[in-house]
């Protein structure tokens, strides 16, 4: 749960709102995000680097408001595609603050990036590297680059979401030696500085050895690159992946402990290989946004459906689903869950809360013991909602894509509006 979400009578409040108020004004479902606590897990990481630089990896949330924040807050920001970076445009986001990521960059979003003075743009091919070069001569300015790395590591995460094994799409082999490779182009291209190397090695991770490896086999490489092309590479960055909790099972490390981690193994690593040490940045998307949102959805049906060994299930429908989280049916990502609208004094039971949509493995949260007697009207609140669940939302059924509303000192702000059945039908021409 967000910092400022309390219950009152058995009412969900956020920064002193009701969530019956919120549902009444805004409708369900609805992402409800606490801004200070978005804004305190910002300036949380800003401290604990301090000295480093900290991207966040606006894939997991972006707004415009969203983009200020971390403006504001003194970050800089990681975009992945054209999109990204034009919601950080509309910001006024610092540009030399912006970090451009991306597997297959066109050439438009690489022209816009140089155009507009991007700070740093991740290379993750040896054709984007040409086409770099080629761009950075013809608008008469030089490119800066980090070239993304793939360490070889098992991350100990769900395999989508691991980017640092060799048979993945992302990043240039240490191992296999395209990435000494993509660092002889870049520095023979006049177009192009060389600033770093970067490594991502996966998302939403608790055990930390696969950082330390792959930060010992980066700085292996930096000290290759300083031997053999004489040049010491200023910047280096560790990529994010840090894991937030979404059940009590799990059990997320403090950012002090993550930044002391983290400069143990580099400075130890730099002095072991006689190299200065780089300046360090890391880009948490998920840690920041995670915990910062709740969604709440209002119970239409329910159902007791026998079991095969006695017993019975309890299935609660709600007004969304794998619309507006995808998250369960893409990575069996696991959730909880509250009766947000009222007291109950009914007997747990165990229960699964699923979608409105046409598939069964539309599932919300696919165990919870809620109060026997939740029945339709009731409001759900369902926790850790802020990364990866709006910003991989969809319109699967032709479902509107729910609202933002940001809350702060007992006000409510709508960030992003709920999608209507006009917005969708604007795209079909008939
Ligand atoms: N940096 C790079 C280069 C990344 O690719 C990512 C995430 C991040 C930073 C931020 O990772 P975070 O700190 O948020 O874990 N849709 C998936 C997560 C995909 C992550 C993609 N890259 C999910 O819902 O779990």
């Amino acid at each position: 749960w967000a910092e400022n979400v309390a219950k009152s009578d058995g009412v969900v409040t956020v920064a002193g709102v009701r969530v019956d108020e919120l549902a009444r004004e805004f409708g369900t479902p609805l992402y409800v995000l606490d801004e200070e606590d978005f804004r305190h897990r910002a300036r949380a990481f800003r401290d604990a680097f301090a000295g480093a630089d900290v991207y966040y990896a606006g894939k997991a949330f972006l707004s415009v408001a969203a983009a200020r924040w971390i403006a504001e807050e003194g970050l800089s920001l990681d975009v992945c595609t054209g999109g990204e970076l034009a919601v950080a445009l509309r910001a006024e986001f610092p540009p030399e603050r912006i970090g451009m990521h991306g597997n297959n960059k066109s050439v438009a979003e690489l022209r816009r990036a140089l155009e507009v003075g991007v700070g740093r743009i991740i290379v993750d091919s040896f054709e984007e590297i040409a086409r770099l070069g080629a761009l950075a001569t013809e608008l008469g300015v030089r490119a800066p680059v980090m070239v993304r790395v793939t360490a070889g590591v098992e991350a100990h995460t769900h395999e989508y979401i691991s980017t640092s094994h060799e048979d993945q799409k992302f990043g240039f082999s240490i191992a296999g030696g395209d990435a000494m490779e993509a660092v002889r182009q870049i520095l023979a291209d006049d177009g192009i500085d060389f600033l770093g190397l970067h490594s991502h090695i996966g998302s939403q991770i608790f055990v930390t050895d696969g950082f330390e490896v792959a930060a010992r086999r980066v700085l292996r490489l930096h000290a290759q690159i300083a031997r053999e092309f004489s040049v010491v590479a200023p910047e280096l960055d560790l990529g994010g992946g840090f894991g937030i909790a979404y059940t009590t099972q799990d059990d997320p490390s403090s950012p002090e402990t993550l930044a002391r981690g983290m400069r143990e193994i580099v400075e130890g690593e730099c002095a072991a290989l006689g190299v200065e040490v780089p300046r360090l940045s890391i880009e948490p998307g998920r840690a920041i946004a995670g915990p910062s949102t709740f969604t709440l959805y209002e119970i239409g049906t329910t159902k007791r459906v026998a079991l095969d060994g006695g017993g019975a299930r309890h299935y609660v429908a709600v007004d969304g689903g794998m619309s507006d989280n995808i998250r369960p049916a893409l990575y069996s990502a696991d959730y909880s869950c509250t009766l947000a609208s009222r007291e109950s004094t009914a007997e747990p039971v165990l229960s699964r809360v699923v979608g409105k949509h046409c598939e069964s493995g539309d599932i919300v949260v696919k165990d919870e013991y809620l109060p026997a007697d939740v029945a339709p009207g009731d409001l759900l609140a369902v926790p850790g909602t802020g990364a990866y669940c709006r910003s991989l939302a969809n319109n699967y059924n032709h479902v509107p894509r729910p609202a933002v509303v940001a809350v702060r000192d007992g006000e409510a702000r709508l960030l992003l509006r709920r999608e209507t059945e006009d917005d969708l039908l604007a795209l079909d021409l008939g």
